[in-house]
């Protein structure tokens, strides 16, 4: 497989946050990737009516549709039918399923798999193995490591995605965001700390450009990205776009912890957004050199900054 294009792909969580991105850019691309496209998902998502229009655009596109259930092994085997390459775009809540998935794998003909990361590097330093939100894709990575012989994996770690981090959630203030109705952004603490930055639609050109170089992304936790920016110059981008000034207020890093253990003390899952903020805040997506170019996406492929900024104002974001 290592010198060998992908034929036939499956895709889980296609119609998700991600999985949309990723799909959408495996079936556009041109020249394709891939014979076939297939998705796997549940009868309720395939039956919803807010999943519809998406659906029948990727069905005229030649896309197929199976449905099934993720944890019934019979579901999962008849899906790998012909199938050689595997992308997971898997939720948070269903990453400790993939174990099952990667394993029923290993038995079937994939030979390529690509588990649902697409965020922040969890084996970026030494701290990285206490993070609470990674221990899940952590255990993913050790049961690769330790079980799997024939099934090539690629992770793609593209840190966070700026179309969410435009936003800011009501319920979580402080650790950051930026509010385009009320002119307002909250940054952690100075606001002059690099943040490495993906687009959501920059993902799916990512995962479409390491689907075309398996001989550089085998075995690979793959360090790409759109750019990097800090959160005031984000402010900067906002102010120059909307003509006005924004109101800006900062959320110490100190605070950010404390707020952090409340919530995880708390049993609150918000906590894994003020962990991540502040795993990005303390520079936990720099890199010397990322492998975009090993992928052979120059910087101008990827979208920049405004771009991102210009949805968002546009009501066009996340
Ligand atoms: N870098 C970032 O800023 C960032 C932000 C968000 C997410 N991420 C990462 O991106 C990946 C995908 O996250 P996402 O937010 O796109 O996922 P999502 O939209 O929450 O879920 C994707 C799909 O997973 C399936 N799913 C979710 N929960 C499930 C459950 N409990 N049981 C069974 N199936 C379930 C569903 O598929 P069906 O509907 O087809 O059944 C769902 O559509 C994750 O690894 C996440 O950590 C990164």
């Amino acid at each position: 497989m290592a010198s060998q294009l992908p034929s036939n792909i499956l895709i889980f969580g296609a119609t998700g946050n991600i999985g949309k991105y990723i799909t959408g850019a495996i079936i556009s691309a041109e020249p394709n990737v891939g014979r076939h496209v297939s998705i796997f998902t549940s009868p309720a998502t395939a039956s919803s009516p807010d999943k519809q229009a998406i659906l029948s655009s990727w069905k005229s596109r030649g896309l197929s549709v199976i449905t099934g259930d993720l944890s019934n092994a019979d579901d999962i085997r008849n899906a790998y039918n012909g199938i050689d390459t595997v992308i997971s775009c898997l939720g948070r809540n269903a990453l400790a399923s993939q174990i099952e998935l990667l394993k029923l794998a290993e038995e079937s003909g994939v030979q390529w798999f690509f588990p649902s990361e697409y965020g922040t590097d969890i084996e970026y330093d030494a701290s990285s193995k206490d993070e609470k939100p990674h221990q899940n894709k952590l255990r993913v990575r050790e049961y690769i490591r330790e079980n799997l012989k024939k099934v090539k994996c690629t992770y793609v770690v593209t840190g966070p995605y700026i179309d969410m981090y435009l936003t800011l959630a009501p319920v979580a203030k402080e650790a950051g965001g930026y509010d385009v109705k009320s002119k307002k952004a909250v940054v952690i603490g100075s606001g002059d700390d690099r943040v490495g930055f993906t687009t959501m639609p920059d993902v799916g050109k990512l995962v479409v450009a390491a689907l075309r170089h398996p001989e550089v992304s085998i075995d690979k936790a793959l360090k790409v990205q759109s750019f990097v920016t800090t959160p005031n110059d984000i402010v900067a981008e906002f102010e120059k776009q909307t003509g006005s000034k924004w109101t800006v207020e900062h959320t110490p890093i100190q605070k950010l912890r404390e707020i952090e253990n409340e919530k995880w003390n708390a049993n609150d899952p918000i906590a894994t957004l003020y962990t991540l903020k502040r795993i990005w805040a303390e520079g936990g997506t720099l890199y010397d050199k990322t492998d975009n170019e090993i992928l052979g996406l120059r910087p101008e492929d990827m979208e920049p900054l405004s771009a991102a900024v210009e949805r968002a104002i546009g009501g066009k974001g996340y």
